[in-house]
């Protein structure tokens, strides 16, 4: 087990966190079309194989959660995207779950599959180099949401995915995401989070997760994104302090935040907040997808060939999280 433990602190440790770049194709193809790229096999790749080899991977990026797109890839140097991200000295991951599909009786709400064979897939991840894997659990805001059929049965699922990955030798990224959708304020993202995380738990200690070799990748506590509310990065980070310190139970060793529908700067800057706040033990770091990726993405469409100065864009955003992870970022070093 602390093989296991001394990968998570790898992964989210010495101001490190993960570059979450495992979109489904699908989406990929959306944020893509949103600059007018074209969505080819050789557009993701090479969109990709430019963050991965860029400098900033060494000192801010601890893991890389891939799709099954890529991790099968040869980058165009000839080494496999998987060798490219080791050659970075960061661990490369990948996103197991095959997506979230109706609630059947809760119809609103989604549970996420991908279960059946998954122990015969994470061998062959690990194979080709894997060392910890991910799983999304999406929970939507309102009055009567989340059910307690989405609680229950995303935490179910969770805990049965997490027990499979550490068996195969990995750890599992737990993700259980509250989306920022609708008008909601931060008191209800906070109750809300808290009762969804806590069932997380308990479904984790009932399938005997070694929780040493967990990470946990959560949201955070913001009003939704319809809401009126206008709440400081002080009271964000308080509460999803709070949040986190009252539902995690304290042999997990970190906490990676997703950024779900922030700006970059938002989410960086809430980050380091909470890292200039934090009076726990667990480090909190970065597992972004969009807040690391969006800026270098806009710059890319303009010219494909210009992987030089993408990989510029990436470096700073990743030093921005990087610094954000210690609690040592600020607006005025933040030029976007
Ligand atoms: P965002 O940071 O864009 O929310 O993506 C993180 C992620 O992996 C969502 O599953």
């Amino acid at each position: 087990m602390s093989e296991l433990n001394n990968i998570a602190l790898q992964i989210i440790s010495s101001g490190k966190g993960i570059l979450a770049a495992d979109e489904s194709t699908g989406t990929m193809t959306k944020r893509l079309k949103s600059f007018n790229v074209e969505s080819s096999t050789n557009n993701r790749l090479l969109f990709r194989e430019t963050l991965f080899s860029s400098s900033s991977m060494k000192e801010c990026i601890g893991g890389v959660i891939l799709y099954d797109e890529t991790i099968k890839q040869t980058s165009t140097s000839g080494k496999k995207v998987p060798e490219l991200i080791s050659d970075s000295n960061s661990i490369p991951g990948i996103k197991v779950d095959t997506g979230a599909k109706t609630l059947a009786n809760s119809e609103e709400e989604k549970i996420t599959e991908g279960l059946d064979g998954l122990r015969e897939r994470l061998k062959e991840y690990y194979n080709l180099g894997a060392r910890f894997a991910k799983w999304r659990g999406v929970y939507i805001i309102s009055k009567k949401y989340p059910s307690q059929i989405s609680i229950y049965s995303n935490a179910h699922a969770l805990a049965r995915y997490a027990a499979l990955v550490q068996e195969c030798g990995m750890v599992p990224i737990v993700e259980p995401e509250l989306l920022m959708d609708g008008n909601h304020n931060s008191e209800d993202c906070f109750k809300k989070t808290s009762e969804v995380i806590k069932k997380c738990y308990e479904q984790l200690e009932l399938h005997k997760v070694e929780l040493k070799g967990t990470i946990l990748k959560p949201n955070m506590i913001l009003p939704g994104s319809d809401s009126n509310e206008k709440i400081d990065t002080s009271k964000v980070a308080e509460m999803t302090i709070k949040c986190l310190k009252e539902s995690v139970p304290s042999e997990v060793p970190g906490i990676a935040f997703l950024s779900g529908g922030q700006t970059e700067k938002e989410a960086t800057k809430n980050l380091n907040e909470i890292n200039i706040k934090n009076n726990t033990n667990f480090i909190m770091t970065f597992s972004y997808g969009r807040a690391l990726q969006q800026s270098a993405l806009k710059f890319w469409s303009k010219d494909l060939k210009n992987l030089k100065g993408t990989q510029e864009v990436f470096n700073h955003r990743a030093k921005m999280c990087s610094l954000a992870s210690k609690g040592e970022w600020s607006e005025k070093i933040d030029k976007i």
